[in-house]
């Protein structure tokens, strides 16, 4: 499905809606409140649609205050976020350009989420990577003031070590999972030798006794997965540093498709595909190819200012104006 409207009429607002609707959460901000039109006391969005064969009614409500309420058809679930495990949506804003060129925390943020898409069951691993390290800092800062003696350090050390070398192992496995169909739809694109490279080792207890006394000073850990990076080349080529505008958003597009593909063979369903804003910056040529692959892909809803900017006709064509999409 294609939308489309001048500057400002709400495409954007459209597929964010249906982000928070089949997803519990926007892909632009953690403050839903700013998912509320100004001066209205709350918003709701309600979604029909189809997983497969299967028919599903989704709503979300969220009330500035009182918090955010879904439903899976008509019952309540107990968080919004439980709408991930039943529906997976992938989405193309252009600030996902930063999974390119933003800063190594930017990459390691997608790619978590990704593993999480990917590997279900390993969902919650960074985040409890990041608690064991923030709980180690703070028994570094404890100990360094001499609030508290070094041996308090030691279960922390354990726990980052482990659960970091659990990280590291889920993260390549991710990239590893990624890496062909990633190749292969940069290849198309016209992105050759397409690779995805993990920059770190997991952390063991001995590395980091080693670096005890640095990280006493410093009240911080200096090793392990949250200052890992993913590498993005195109052949021998960074893209971080020197792929062309043009080349970033490809690649951010290939990663896309690459785990839509991925999450159709794990769950024999493909992800609902919200792009935004893709068409712009790229060539007549690479458009056509995107439109192909797009259409064959399942469902998705692509944004553009004008039709004629999608080289292919589409199933559904919205014009969106004010208030309104049809
Ligand atoms: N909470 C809000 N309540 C009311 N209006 C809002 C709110 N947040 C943003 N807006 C406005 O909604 C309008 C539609 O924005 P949206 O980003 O959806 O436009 P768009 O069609 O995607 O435009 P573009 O082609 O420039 O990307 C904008 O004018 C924006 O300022
Ligand atoms: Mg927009």
């Amino acid at each position: 499905m294609l939308a489309v409207g001048p500057n400002g009429v709400g495409k954007t607002n459209l597929l964010e809606a249906l982000h928070v609707a089949t997803q519990g959460f926007s892909p632009r901000t953690r403050t839903d409140a700013q998912l509320v039109r100004f001066g209205d006391p709350g918003a709701r969005v309600a979604v029909r649609g189809r997983r497969g064969e299967v028919t599903l009614d989704l709503e979300v409500t969220v009330e500035p205050g009182a918090g955010k309420r879904a439903k899976l058809n008509g019952a309540p679930l107990r968080a919004a976020e439980q709408l991930r495990s039943e529906a997976a949506t992938l989405v193309f804003t252009p600030d996902r350009l930063g999974v390119v060129k933003g800063a190594p925390a930017a990459r390691r943020a997608y790619f978590d989420r990704a593993l999480g898409r990917l590997a279900p069951a390993r969902a919650a691993l960074p985040a409890e990577y990041g608690a064991a390290v923030a709980q180690r800092n703070a028994a570094l800062r404890r100990a360094a003031g001499g609030w508290s003696s070094r041996d308090a350090i030691a279960p922390w050390t354990e726990q980052v070590a482990t659960l970091g070398a659990e990280l590291v192992t889920a993260r390549v496995e991710t990239l590893a999972a990624l890496e062909p169909h990633f190749a292969e739809r940069a290849g198309e694109l016209g992105l050759l030798g397409g690779a995805l490279r993990y920059e770190g080792e997991p952390p063991t207890r001995e590395a980091l006794e080693q670096r005890l006394d640095r990280d006493l000073e410093r009240g911080a850990t200096s090793l392990g997965p949250h200052l890992d990076d993913v590498v993005l080349a195109s052949g021998d080529r960074e893209l971080r540093s020197f792929g062309s505008q043009g080349e970033q958003r490809l690649a951010v597009l290939a990663l896309l498709l690459a785990e839509a593909e991925l999450i159709a063979e794990r769950r024999g369903v493909p992800p609902l595909l919200l792009l935004d804003d893709v068409l712009s910056e790229l060539d007549p040529e690479r458009r056509r190819i995107l439109a192909a692959r797009v259409s064959g892909a399942g469902q998705a809803l692509v944004t553009a200012t004008d039709a004629a900017m999608l080289p292919a006709d589409p199933d559904q064509l919205l014009e969106v104006s004010p208030g309104r999409a049809a």
